[in-house]
This record gives structure tokens, C-alpha cells and sequence, in this order.
């Protein structure tokens, strides 16, 4: 059962799940299912790693999705080619998204920047409309910033 918590609670876990563990991937896997569990409204929440100039499917939680992702091509495409978060009120209205689950109707995208290189992007997905406030940007922001410091990339 889903029991929703505070951004404190959540960025405590996330320092603690990953503060002893380098593995990047094991750490992604772990992150996409504590906000997928913690955090209200959610129907999708995962990472798509960058690879070989494309984004391509990493570890989530959620209904099955598409594999890679051109640069540019997106919400995730976007975020990805301009390097910073991209808050979607309607998805239905932004040009080019790519629809994996029916039920999304708004999306929020992270992207991850180490040493000003893009390392991928943590893209989450709602199924309610204007799900995503600056609050949580600021704190999904937080989110993969600890992800990143404690993997090793
Ligand atoms: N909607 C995303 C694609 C990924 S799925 O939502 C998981 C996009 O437009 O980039």
C-alpha cells in the first residue's frame, strides 16, 4: 500500500539509500521507487540514462515505456538538450510528447548534470492535470542532486 510522506522524509531516505552504495544504477532503481511510493499521484517515475548520444530506458516504476529518446525529441528530449527542468501542466498540449501511459496527463523532467555533462534525465508523470508546483521541482531537484553525488558516474 502506498503511504504518502513529506519531501523532508523523502530526501532524508533518499541521502540514506544511497549514501552507502556507489552502484548508479542500483541507486536509480532505488530512488524510482521511493518517489514512486512516496510521493501523491503518481503513475510513472523512472530515469532514462544518456547513451550513445540517445536517452534510453533505465530503471522505473510504472506501466511499460518506450526505449530511447532522441535529443530534442519529448518532454524528456527537451530537458535533456536544454539542461534544465521542464514542468509540463498538460501533456496534451505540448508539442512532440511522447505518450507511454494514457493516464499521464501532466509530467514533470529533471535532468542530470555532472560536471556540466548530461549524465540522463528522471522523468515523472501524473494521470491529474497541473500536478507539478515549483515545490516540487525544487525538491526532485535535491532528489537528483544527491543521486548523482553518491554514485559513482
Ligand atoms: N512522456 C515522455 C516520454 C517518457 S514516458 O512518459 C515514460 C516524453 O514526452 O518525453
Amino acid at each position: 500500500m502506498k503511504n504518502f510522506k513529506s519531501y523532508t522524509y523523502i530526501l532524508n531516505l533518499a541521502q540514506n539509500l544511497t549514501e552507502g552504495e556507489d552502484d548508479f544504477i542500483s541507486n536509480c532503481a532505488n530512488i524510482s521507487s521511493l518517489i514512486f511510493n512516496n510521493i501523491e499521484d503518481l503513475n510513472w517515475a523512472g530515469f532514462y540514462l544518456w547513451k550513445n548520444d540517445r536517452l534510453v530506458l533505465g530503471p522505473f516504476q510504472g506501466q511499460t515505456a518506450t526505449t530511447r529518446i532522441e535529443l530534442g525529441k519529448g518532454v524528456c528530449g527537451y530537458s535533456a538538450k536544454d539542461k534544465i527542468t521542464y514542468i509540463v501542466p498538460d501533456v496534451h498540449e505540448f508539442p512532440g510528447h511522447i505518450a507511454c501511459d494514457l493516464s499521464t496527463n501532466s509530467e514533470i523532467v529533471i535532468p542530470l548534470i555532472k560536471e556540466e555533462k548530461l549524465i540522463g534525465v528522471l522523468d515523472i508523470d501524473s494521470p491529474k492535470l497541473n500536478r507539478f508546483s515549483e515545490e516540487d521541482k525544487i525538491n526532485l531537484e535535491k532528489i537528483a542532486t544527491i543521486l548523482i553525488k553518491n554514485s559513482k558516474i
